[in-house]
């Protein structure tokens, strides 16, 4: 973790969001190319950053932000270096002086700090305004040009929300009437946020049946996502249907969930044929892959729009180096299917602790979440439980 932290700042009245921070000062450092290199944050008081003012620099008053590059001397940097820590320096910023910034700038506080820490960072990276006119130039083009470039991020990094609400028409059928009825679920998922709604038309309709199906077609206003065997009598109903998108999956009858994402490498030309006949009805297709390049590979090689990866097992570890293991297994997919020009969704398992670390992945475009949000909501409503899951994701996401 290159970006450390730390607010001496006691007036509680205001909230310093430290992750958000935290997240943007990373950003800005992977944009320098200085992600091997700490840096050290101090958010403090006016009283604290006279004095370093008064130590350091000789002036005996308050500023928004000082900068120390680190390894001044030649001792510091040889301690640093042979214990193998490459420090780029700290930078010091005093909340009183940023506040006041704001309120006059009319920008939000988490903004005001941030575009000190740019202005910080830079001095640490060798720029300075104060040098010449030309300096000064430069210097504030660049920041000016990292500001926008952060929110500009927000708006494209955010995955979206799509709920799976096949487990609704579950409670339903054990009862065999017709509450609860999933198209109601629907629409209070679309009400609460979510982008896009996902149902499985099962071959043995265990949950979602032709009626939802047709009913969802015309009420979603979001997105609907089929997701589905490729099997004829489905692949019909769904060239009949035009959802938004179909998602092709493995499906066998004695499983409760899908178990495993579909061999697409041992099966390519059924797959292809599948895709061919959505592309020709204008429905792009996606296919649940395990998190493994041979499969990305094959599924960009017979034309599918998406991936869907696979976070069962990510989300199933039983041990934090599994899991972890399990979670770069999703990063380098996600990689290698985004620079393939695929277009990435992940999803299965996910729950309200797991899905944080796969939505702040800026390669991928949207979650596909079902059983954690309707378990929640028997206890929390179903408004509740999307909009608690919504904001995992955007808190997870958000630089800027
Ligand atoms: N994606 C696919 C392809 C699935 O089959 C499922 C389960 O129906 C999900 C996502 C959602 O998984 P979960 O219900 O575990 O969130």
């Amino acid at each position: 973790m290159p970006v450390h932290l730390t607010i001496n700042y006691g007036n509680s009245s205001i909230q310093i969001n430290k992750k958000l921070l935290q997240r943007r000062a990373t950003w800005l450092m992977q944009q320098q190319n200085a992600t091997d290199y700490n840096i050290s944050i101090l958010l403090t008081n006016d009283k604290e950053i006279t004095w370093l003012n008064t130590h350091y620099r000789g002036k005996n008053k308050a500023t928004n932000v000082l900068s120390f590059p680190s390894a001044d001397t030649e001792v510091e940097s040889s301690i640093f270096a042979s214990i193998g820590i490459k420090e780029l320096g700290d930078i010091v910023i005093s909340v009183d002086t940023a506040l006041l910034e704001a309120e006059e700038l009319a920008v939000s506080l988490h903004d005001r700090i941030t575009w000190l820490i740019t202005h910080g960072l830079l001095h640490l990276m060798g720029y300075d305004h104060e040098l010449s006119e030309k300096d000064a130039l430069v210097m504030w083009d660049l920041e000016t040009k990292l500001i926008k470039q952060l929110h500009n991020s927000r708006s494209t990094q955010m995955p979206h929300l799509a709920i799976n609400i096949d487990h609704v028409a579950t409670v339903r059928n054990a009862r065999g009437v017709n509450e609860p009825d999933p198209v109601t679920a629907a629409a209070i998922c679309e009400l609460a946020g979510a982008a896009g709604i996902v149902v499985h038309l099962r071959e043995d309709r265990r949950h979602i049946n032709d009626r939802d199906v047709r009913l969802l077609r015309e009420t979603i206003k979001t997105r609907m996502n089929l997701e589905m065997g490729a099997d004829k009598e489905i692949i019909d109903i769904a060239l009949d249907l035009k959802p938004d998108m179909v998602t092709l999956v493995p499906e066998k009858r004695e499983e409760l969930t899908t178990e495993g994402g579909l061999n697409v490498s041992g099966q390519k030309k059924k797959l292809a044929k599948t895709i061919n006949r959505m592309d020709k009805a204008g429905i792009p297709v996606s296919l649940f892959i395990d998190p493994e390049s041979k499969q990305v590979k094959a599924a960009h090689a017979i034309g599918a729009t998406y991936v869907e990866l696979h976070t069962g097992r990510y989300c199933d570890a039983t041990s934090e180096l599994e899991r972890e293991r399990e979670y770069q297994s999703i990063v380098s997919a996600a990689e290698e299917a985004y620079q393939m020009g695929l277009r990435v969704n992940a999803g299965h398992g996910l729950d309200y602790q797991t899905t944080a670390k796969i939505a702040a992945l800026d390669t991928i475009e949207e979650l596909s979440i079902g059983h954690a949000i309707i378990t929640r909501a028997v206890f929390v409503g179903l408004d509740q439980a999307v909009r608690e899951m919504g904001k995992i994701i955007r808190d997870a996401s958000i630089v800027f």
